[in-house]
């Protein structure tokens, strides 16, 4: 059975950056002190006007490309994890697939709010896995500053835009190792946009009582997900065999530094081997995962036969991890097909006509000889 390994990654934030003293002198009645001694965040990136979920996800998406030397036109699968896609439909990663060029790529989105990414992670995984993808481009890009109220200072100030992006490519060498996902439905409303879906549609009212931004119970998502985080991880640590010891990495979703740090507590991990950049994006959502995994790469924090753990929460309630071991990626395999078509420059049609062309030419000499 292949594996699926990480041959790119790449993210992408916008430039514009609110710190919480712009939020204080924006008029919220918060503090700095407050916001960085609650959740260890200082500032968020968001989205200017006209600026959309897709635009992130491409740009991360092109970044993982160009690190992986990975030709779009061979990708196989693209699934954007997010919560705040472009439309209702399509979907976000239609819109990035054609943007991209991805021209023989499937495309899909995930929703599993923070937790989306190692879902998406894990989906494409098993297409790789199983012998039916070669690549898969696995996008968290998420824009929920647009869903906040920014009156509400027990919401607003959790949360940022952003996205991150990995190439996950079949290869011999272990890769993605173990993947755990879980859910609790009966959690729902305590992390919840009411209005705007087919249960509650958009009406003047629903704009009026602002029911289409996001509320939440802080509370008790926080009880949960202090439990949560290192209950899952343990238990895809242990679907691959890994003690404390073996992890070399742990990259759990950014949402709360007190949160990361129970869980890291819990799972015996020193600080050192705990990723953290909350500080400087908040809570990214889907995205939180990508951006700190292209951060950690990018300064050095793996080597080869390194294992990483991904631990992740959100609405739903939802969850996942993964484990993943750092090794050196393998360069794509191109088919006979895809080797022509890359020499040539031709498209995957006119690739595989010619080369069928040629084959029954070989096979006709052949056959005469
Ligand atoms: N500035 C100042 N005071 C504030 C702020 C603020 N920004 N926000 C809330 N407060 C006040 C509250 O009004 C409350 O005041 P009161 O005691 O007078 O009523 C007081 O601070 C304490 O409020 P709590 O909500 O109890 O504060 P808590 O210590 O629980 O921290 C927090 C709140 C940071 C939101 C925490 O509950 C948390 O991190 N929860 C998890 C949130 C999370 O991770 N959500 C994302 C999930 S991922 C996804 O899928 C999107």
């Amino acid at each position: 059975m292949p594996y699926a390994q990480i041959a790119g990654w790449g993210m992408c934030v916008p430039s514009k950056v609110l710190s919480n003293d712009d939020l204080v002198k924006a008029g919220l009645n918060t503090s700095d002190e407050w916001i960085t001694s609650r959740t260890g965040i200082k500032q968020r990136h968001v989205v200017s006007a006209g600026e959309a979920t897709s635009d992130l996800a491409l740009k991360a998406a092109q970044r993982a490309l160009a690190k992986a030397n990975a030709d779009p036109r061979e990708i196989d699968l693209i699934v954007v994890a997010t919560s705040t896609p472009d439309h209702v439909l399509p979907s976000t990663a239609s819109l990035v697939q054609d943007r991209l060029g991805a021209s023989r790529a499937g495309a899909l989105d995930v929703n599993a709010a923070c937790a989306g990414f190692v879902y998406g992670l894990t989906l494409a995984t098993g297409q790789i896995e199983s012998g039916r993808c070669k690549q898969a481009l696995v996008i968290g890009a998420d824009a929920l500053s647009l869903y906040v109220n920014w009156k509400d200072r027990a919401t607003c100030v959790l949360f940022g835009d952003g996205a991150g992006a990995v190439l996950l490519r079949s290869g011999e060498e272990p890769g993605v190792l173990a993947t755990s996902l879980g859910s609790d439905g009966s959690g729902a409303g305590l992390l919840i946009v009411p209005a705007g879906g087919s249960r509650h549609p958009s009406t003047n009212d629903s704009l009026r009582n602002g029911n289409h931004y996001l509320s939440m119970n802080g509370p008790q998502v926080f009880r949960f997900a202090t439990q949560i985080m290192g209950r899952d991880a343990e238990r895809v640590m242990e679907a691959s065999g890994l003690g404390p010891d073996d992890v070399d990495l742990f990259v759990p979703h950014q949402a709360n530094l007190r949160i990361i740090e129970t869980a890291a507590k819990r799972l015996k991990l020193a600080p050192d081997k705990v990723f953290t950049n909350v500080s400087q994006y908040g809570n990214t959502s889907a995205a939180s995962i990508p951006i700190a995994l292209c951060e950690a790469i990018d300064e050095g924090r793996l080597k080869a036969g390194d294992h990483m753990v991904l631990s992740s929460f959100g609405a739903g309630l939802a969850w996942a991890s993964a484990v993943v071991r750092w090794g050196t990626p393998q360069p794509v395999r191109l088919t006979a097909a895809g080797r022509l078509r890359r020499a040539a420059g031709l498209s995957t049609t006119r690739a595989r006509s010619r080369l069928r062309r040629t084959l029954g030419r070989v096979r006709g000499l052949l056959a005469r000889s």
